[in-house]
């Protein structure tokens, strides 16, 4: 299908955000949640189909197995304010859903959080990820995503993340929302991608405890095994290639699955601006991130 012309940001309540993600606003923000629906959020870029596998494996893979190959995984995992002419919107994607739980993709600001699924209570995972790999990786991706602005040149993009110029806003802002949010909130389990690359099966135990889930041995083994970066990058369902916006002649979507590519990216001059710049805009919270492992 013929996309149009790249969107373009603009500043909207004070995040810069495009077209594709407000156009629906109304319907976002009146949506109905479930106390049984599952939230994962993100800042674009920090593992967020990785854990929606996870997750869709963890309570899908037994009960409906066919699943698995058959349907792609960001129909499983609607993402919640997308709404592109020509494709369903997240919203009608997720109302059409009849098993449940239903596992939410979003990748919205916490103060954008549709009020439906703070009185419903419903579980909110949050999924974070050091600065540096997040602007390496949002970078490749806009490069190939034909929905998303224009990148430009890496250096030029680098400024602009720093700026907070990009789709969803200031990463800085996101990563510090949601996690005062989850000091005042106890239905938010907040993650790090490096943990996650660190000990998978770790994060899985905490990922289970939390949504109170005791799966047996052999679910545990086989999430683990089938959530691998190598073994989802083979998997048609979970690679995004049934996605129609991504060109990926410019880029892969799950490109390296690692911590520590920024330094393939950053100059030195480019890592002193960037370290500066942080440590102003991070200086009055505890939350802090691993850059290498
Ligand atoms: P890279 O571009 O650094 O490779 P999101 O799903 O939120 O868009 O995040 C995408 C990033 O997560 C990409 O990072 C992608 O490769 C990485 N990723 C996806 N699945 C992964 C996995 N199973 N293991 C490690 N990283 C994964």
């Amino acid at each position: 299908m013929e996309l149009p012309p790249r969107p373009t940001l603009f500043d909207f309540h004070g995040v810069s955000m495009t077209k594709y993600f407000t156009d629906n606003w109304v319907n976002i923000q009146s949506f109905k949640a479930r106390p049984d629906d599952i939230v994962l959020v993100s800042y674009p870029k920090a593992g967020n189909t990785w854990v929606s596998y996870i997750l869709d494996l963890l309570y899908f893979s037994q009960t409906s197995p066919d699943r698995q190959n058959s349907v792609p995984l960001h129909e499983r995992v609607p993402f919640l304010e997308i709404s592109i002419p020509g494709f369903p919107s997240g919203v009608d994607e997720l109302y059409s859903i009849n098993n449940f739980p239903r596992i939410i993709k979003t990748h919205l600001p916490v103060q954008f959080l549709p009020q439906s699924f703070w009185e419903q209570n419903s579980k909110i995972i949050y999924v974070a990820r050091n600065a540096k790999d997040s602007a390496v990786s949002y970078f490749h991706f806009d490069r190939m995503n034909k929905a998303q602005p224009e990148p430009g040149d890496w250096s030029s993009y680098l400024q602009r993340f720093m700026d907070g110029k990009m789709v969803f806003g200031s990463w800085h802002d996101h990563v510090g929302g949601w996690w005062e949010k989850r000091k005042t909130t106890s239905n938010i389990l907040y993650l790090f991608y490096e943990d996650l690359i660190e000990d998978t099966e770790r994060e899985l135990s905490q990922l289970c405890s939390f949504l109170r889930l005791s799966p047996c041995t052999d679910l545990k083994k086989e999430v683990t095994e089938k959530s691998q970066f190598n073994n989802m990058k083979h998997n048609k369902m979970a690679n995004g290639s049934a996605d129609e916006v991504f060109d990926f002649k410019i880029s892969p979507f799950l490109r390296k699955g690692r911590v520590g590519d920024w330094k393939n990216h950053f100059t030195v001059k480019q890592d002193e601006e960037f370290n500066e710049d942080y440590e102003r805009k991070m200086k009055n919270t505890d939350l802090h991130f691993r850059t290498v492992l």
